[in-house]
């Protein structure tokens, strides 16, 4: 049977590329996410079971992590909005928590979080703590995550992060930034899903040699 992989967030920028993807290898794949399946409709949608749930009301969701070998933690936010209750401890930290623990407790073998690559220290300082604070988190429950840190997903529908791209291509080149942006390598999100599920498949192979 095809192993089963439930990725919260399948719906969003780099969830769907991955969720694709993982369809397409054969995986049996289930995404979570408030508005379910992504608008407008493709014919690759039917390969997905898109399911509808809040990550914090886990009476929604924790049916479905029933026999998964992998859960995913696509869910991030970038900015947050805290006027209205949109915050990084929330959405990078709390979830992070939630699906880890949860996974734990219903014996997922593998738990994958995306985290993200720092690059000039004083640049978005807290959603970088807050990816390190997520990733403890999640190492507390899966001391043998996969935890990924990508730099920055190009996308045609985020017209901004191929401009982010040019402009640090360019500044790349000057001394002081070089230091930073040395190991910073903006991918087109289509690349970074493709890269995520290489890592992913090669995991679930090392955990299942170790069982045999
Ligand atoms: N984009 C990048 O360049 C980049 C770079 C490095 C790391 N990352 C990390 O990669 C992850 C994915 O980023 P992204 O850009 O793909 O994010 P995104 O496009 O904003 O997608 C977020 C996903 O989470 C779902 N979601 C949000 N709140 C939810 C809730 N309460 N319950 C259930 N689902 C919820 C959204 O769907 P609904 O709104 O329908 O719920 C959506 O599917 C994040 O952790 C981010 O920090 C991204």
């Amino acid at each position: 049977m095809a192993d089963k992989i439930v990725i919260f967030g399948g719906s969003g920028f780099l969830g769907q590329r991955l969720v694709r993807l993982a369809a397409e290898k054969g995986y049996q794949v289930v995404s979570v996410s408030r508005k379910g399946a992504p608008i407008p409709a493709e014919s690759w949608h039917t390969k997905v079971e898109w399911v509808k749930a809040d990550v914090f009301v886990l009476k929604e969701w924790q049916m479905v992590l029933e026999d998964a070998e992998v859960v995913v933690d696509c869910i991030g936010i970038l900015q947050q909005k805290k006027v209205a209750g949109i915050t990084y401890a929330k959405f990078n930290v709390e979830v992070a928590q939630i699906l880890a623990s949860e996974a734990k407790e219903q014996k997922v073998p593998l738990f994958v979080y995306i985290s993200a690559k720092r690059f000039i220290p004083i640049i978005l300082k807290q959603y970088f703590e807050s990816k390190q604070q997520a990733e403890k988190q999640v190492r507390c429950y899966y001391p043998e995550a996969l935890i990924i840190r990508p730099s920055l997903f190009i996308g045609k529908e985020r017209q901004g992060t191929q401009l982010l791209d040019r402009f640090i291509k360019l500044i790349r080149k000057l001394p002081f930034f070089s230091n930073f942006l040395s190991d910073f390598k903006p991918q087109t999100v289509e690349t970074g899903a493709k890269d995520i599920l290489g890592e992913i498949t090669q995991k679930l192979v090392s955990l299942e040699n170790r069982q045999t």
